[in-house]
């Protein structure tokens, strides 16, 4: 094996993540990187090394955090801030017949005919934000009053919460995302989530209803049925792999749309809003790089070495906006491009199981917002848009606008 390049520093303070993406990109389509607290890791950045990786999913790669040494040899000290993001064995960090077993039990519960049926209440969910929206002033930010709503209360209604403890979950969850919660904040607010998502499993066993939490309960292959710290994993892994993401893309949608307003006008005639979800899903993906595949022997990925038992980052970021696959205009959002599939939503065993619902919860939202609102801008230039400090998920902390351009 050829010896290892320098590691480059990742994120860069100076550039946003998705600009750090496209310019290591150029470099390689795998290259070292150095996280913060001097971990080291292998982004894999174009689109040919991210599919290449995820289509070699427990052959070549695995999710279990057993194959990393350094996690485990004293290499990474114990307070490493990102060791929060492999606690646990759930749907997302485990391998083969383990990750099989909890992805079927998953996607039995949770039918196509289970996200049908929440169209209608997604669309009731978005029309009583918009009157809300509509009832207050001119200049709203739209991630509280929007973006992060219609994620948590769809989320809430896929599990059967009743309306009463709505706000107890959106709480705890806030506190788990929150970029500015202390490591012992966010210890107690999942202690806490976990107690709660424990109750709501006992009352489903008592008082079955036609929601996912039942469906998982209830669920059962021969004798083998899900334990309840299982289940409480999986709601906890859903509802934290389902918010800050659909948050994200409904964000960088409506930042899209705002600053690409003959498209905004094509999608509006044309209801073109799957195609709004898609580009936007591809140019902006909300999971930018994605913590931590192992490789399980020594390998190379798109001609470039990498030995057993090093950590890679997916970076979904750097995939979608690969010239080498969407030609030259590859970094532009236009609705009107041919058709290409990104891999936004990942690719292979762990595949988002939530796509279909957070596709739907895109087109829904988006339409009512803009045909509510078709005069709806940003507030700030582009460029003043905040955006959260995190670059496994990213996107806006705020998007002001103005309901009504002037
Ligand atoms: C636009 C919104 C969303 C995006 C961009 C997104 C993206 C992703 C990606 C990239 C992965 C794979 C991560 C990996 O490779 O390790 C994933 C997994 C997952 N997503 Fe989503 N997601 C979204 C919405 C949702 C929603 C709404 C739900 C459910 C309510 C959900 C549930 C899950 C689950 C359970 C997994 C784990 C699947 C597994 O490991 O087998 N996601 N998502």
């Amino acid at each position: 094996m050829r010896p290892r390049p320098y590691p480059i520093p990742f994120p860069t303070a100076e550039e946003s993540v998705p600009e750090t993406l496209a310019r290591l990109r150029g470099i390689a389509p795998v290259v070292p990187v150095e996280l913060p607290g001097s971990v080291v890791a292998w982004a894999v950045l174009s689109h040919e090394a991210v599919k290449e990786v995820l289509g070699n999913e427990n052959r070549v790669f695995g999710k279990d955090k057993k194959h990393w040494p350094a996690l485990h040899d004293g290499t990474i000290a114990e307070d490493w801030p990102m060791l929060r993001l492999l606690r646990g064995n759930h749907i997302n960090n485990v391998d083969g017949t383990d990750h099989r077993r909890l992805r079927d039990y998953f996607g039995n519960a949770f039918s196509p005919r289970m996200v049908a049926a929440l169209a209608e209440r997604v669309r009731e969910i978005v029309a009583g934000l918009l009157d809300c929206i509509a009832a207050g002033g001119d200049a709203v930010d739209l991630v509280p009053a929007f973006t992060e709503q219609v994620p948590m209360r769809v989320i809430c209604e896929l599990y059967g919460i009743p309306e009463t403890e709505h706000a107890l979950l959106r709480q705890r969850a806030a506190t788990v995302l929150g970029r500015t919660s202390t490591p012992e904040a966010v210890h107690i607010a999942r202690s806490r989530l976990h107690a709660f998502l424990g109750e709501l499993v006992d009352r489903k066993r008592e008082n079955p209803g036609d929601d996912l939490t039942s469906a998982l309960v209830h669920a059962r292959r021969g004798e083998d049925r899900l334990s309840r710290t299982e289940l409480v994993d999986l709601l906890c892994q859903t509802l934290l792999a389902g918010h800050e993401t659909t948050a994200h893309a409904l964000a960088n949608s409506i930042i899209s749309l705002c600053t690409h307003r003959d498209q905004l006008a094509l999608a509006l005639r044309d209801g073109l809003w799957p195609r709004v979800v898609e580009e936007s899903l591809r140019v902006s993906s909300p999971v930018q790089a994605n913590p931590f595949r192992f490789s399980l022997r020594d390998t190379t990925v798109c001609g470039v070495d990498i030995p057993k038992g090093e950590a890679l980052l997916v970076c979904f970021g750097g995939a979608g906006t690969d010239p080498n696959q969407y030609g030259p205009t590859a970094g532009e959002f236009d609705i009107t491009r041919q058709p290409s599939p990104h891999l936004s939503f990942a690719y292979g065993p762990h595949f988002c199981a939530g796509a279909p619902l957070a596709r739907l919860e895109g087109r829904i939202a988006l339409s009512g917002l803009f045909g509510r609102f078709p005069d709806l801008d940003l507030a700030v230039g582009p460029k003043d848009i905040p955006y959260r400090p995190n670059f496994v998920t990213y996107g806006p902390a705020a998007v002001p606008v103005r309901l009504n351009r002037r």
